[in-house]
């Protein structure tokens, strides 16, 4: 099955300012690295290809970071969205990049450990409209909220004040077509924006197949401060230390660092 990629990168980063005062959230590093592109390899080693990437105000520094997306091996194509106005609205904006092609929604400030690979597997082997990817968390009102029967999706809430069970929406989600009609026939949500959520639920309301898939690993949405210095830690607690650049004899490195090819480090410590 061929499927696309469509990654959320627009939005605006002001719950996480200063720091995302000028850059996009989706770029801020974790590791030395910007949290979009632990997505864009995520996206690659599931065998996508063809990636739309759904921008806003900071479009010029996504571009600028990502170019055309050969680094991955991805084609990438740009996608303008005109307001962040919900996840299912980037969808239809989406629309005529995806055209009839299933897809893999990926959200970008969110952070993976397991890549998408399996998730995009199960896909691939079912005969479902849409599958979502879950995660047990501590605080389910701060997410979407899923209810299950098996491993059938019957109901989802956005950010719900009692939440009806501890399962979170991670950020990937598996859609065919029909996502579409689903998207264009809700309505604004209380926080003005039209909500993936609801859309899912058209889905299954309309007695179309949604299915879930429940993850182990660690996860993070980077959406606040705190969250993204434990996206930092996890990351580095998984780092295998490795060194291929150039260290002079005074040069001190103590625990998980990695020195690139071509760096050179002098009399310093690194721990
Ligand atoms: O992180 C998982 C959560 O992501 C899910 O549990 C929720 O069900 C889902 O609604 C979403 O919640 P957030 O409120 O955290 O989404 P946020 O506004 O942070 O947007 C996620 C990404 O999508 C972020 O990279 C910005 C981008 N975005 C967002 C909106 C609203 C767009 O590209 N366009 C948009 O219109």
């Amino acid at each position: 099955m061929k499927l696309k990629g469509l990654v959320l990168s627009g939005g605006e980063g002001t719950r996480l300012r200063p720091i995302t005062h000028t850059s996009a959230k989706q770029l801020v590093p974790v590791a030395n690295k910007p949290i979009l592109f632990y997505g864009l390899e995520a996206l690659a080693e599931a065998g996508i290809r063809e990636v739309g990437i759904i921008v806003g105000d900071t479009e010029p520094e996504i571009r600028k970071a990502v170019g055309d997306g050969s680094a991955w091996g991805l084609n990438v194509t740009y996608i303008r969205q005109e307001a962040p106005l919900g996840l299912a609205h980037a969808v239809i904006t989406a629309e005529s990049f995806l055209e009839d092609t299933p897809f893999v929604m990926y959200l970008g400030d969110n952070l993976i450990k397991e890549g998408i690979t399996e998730f995009v597997e199960e896909f691939r082997r079912k005969d479902v409209d849409a599958l979502i990817l879950l995660s047990r968390v501590a605080e389910p009102q701060r997410f979407g909220v899923a209810e299950l029967e098996g491993n059938r999706v019957v109901r989802l809430v956005e950010k719900p004040k009692v939440p009806p069970s501890d399962l979170a929406l991670v950020g990937a989600y598996m859609f065919r077509p029909v996502i579409f009609e689903a998207a264009k026939s809700i309505k604004p949500s209380w926080r003005n924006e039209l909500e993936i959520t609801d859309a899912i639920q058209y889905l299954i309301d309309h007695g179309y197949r949604v299915e879930a898939h429940t993850i182990s690993g660690w996860w993070k949405d980077t959406g606040r401060l705190e969250d993204l210095l434990e996206a930092n830690r996890m990351v580095l607690e998984d780092l295998v230390p490795d060194c291929r650049g150039t260290i002079d004899d005074s040069t001190r490195m103590d625990g998980r660092v990695v020195v690139e090819e071509g760096a050179e480090v002098v009399e310093s410590v690194i721990d």
